[in-house]
């Protein structure tokens, strides 16, 4: 196998996360749902990890033409038709979603989905952003989502913070103006963002979850040397949920689910 592309400090948790519980229970079958191009998939696979990735390829990305040009696709990765993933009830271990709560249409639909494959006894792990989060994380303006749709103040507020040299995105536009009107385009498009109420509502219909963003703080301060001493800070009581909380309003929520054992 290929050389995967390096993954993104957040996959490498994921990967990290997936490794361990196959560690607890070998041979383990992982599901990456909403796996984009695959590098998770591919990354596990190279350890020996036995994950396999399932996508509907929405129209906002390239992965599809990725996920084939690294001969994933029809392989280790399925397309998703119709909502339906397409593989047999209860068929897996873990459920690792990075990124992708987010992009969905209908989040209990999904939840029932991933719920029917799940193993009874089976574990979830959802990474993603509510509403409340401070900056919209697709292109890097701060508080674009929270404004009305389509409105003339959003439109120039992006536009200005993009002017002042804000805003993430790899393809570039030709003016900051035209960078504004595609990626507002973009987010309205594909993103839809709910509150944490109705996130742990529809969760709680099929799961019983735990937010564990601390695990994820520590990971992330643990991957460049020299940080040992704030992860110690943080286990100082109160602390973590200050942490957890300022965590979550800055990037994204860390869910770890579990299905009811049969
Ligand atoms: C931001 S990308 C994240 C991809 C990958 N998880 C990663 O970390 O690189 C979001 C992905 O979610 C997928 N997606 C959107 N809606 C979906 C749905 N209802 N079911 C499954 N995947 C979906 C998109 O096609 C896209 O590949």
């Amino acid at each position: 196998m290929t050389h995967p592309p390096p993954l993104d400090v957040t996959n490498r948790f994921v990967l990290d996360f997936a490794r361990r519980f196959e560690e607890r229970r070998p041979g383990a079958r992982i599901l990456d749902y909403g796996c984009g191009a695959g590098r998770l998939v591919h990354a596990a696979l190279r350890e020996g990890l036995s994950m396999e990735g399932t996508d509907v390829f929405y129209a906002g990305s390239r992965a599809r033409e990725e996920a084939t040009e690294a001969g994933l696709l029809g392989g280790a990765i399925h397309e998703m038709m119709e909502g339906r993933m397409p593989y047999a009830s209860n068929s897996f271990d873990l459920i690792v979603n990075n990124q992708v709560m987010e992009h969905v249409e209908d989040l209990d639909a999904v939840l029932r989905e991933i719920h029917r494959v799940l193993k009874p006894g089976g574990t979830l792990l959802s990474l993603f952003p509510a509403v409340d989060v401070f900056r919209e994380g697709h292109i890097g303006i701060p508080f674009s989502h929270w404004m009305k749709k389509g409105s003339r103040f959003r439109f120039l507020y992006t536009w200005a913070l993009r002017s002042l040299g804000l805003g993430t995105w790899k393809e570039q536009a030709p003016t900051c103006r035209q960078w504004a009107i595609d990626k507002l385009e973009w987010i309205d498009r594909f993103t839809v963002y709910r509150s944490r109420r109705e996130i742990f509502a529809t969760y709680d219909r099929y799961f019983s979850s735990t937010l564990i963003e601390e695990r994820y703080i520590r990971y992330r301060l643990l991957d460049r040397p020299g940080r040992e001493w704030v992860v110690k800070l943080l286990r100082l009581p109160l602390l973590t949920p200050l942490a957890k909380a300022v965590f979550r309003k800055l990037a994204f929520l860390v869910i770890l689910s579990q299905k009811e054992s049969r």
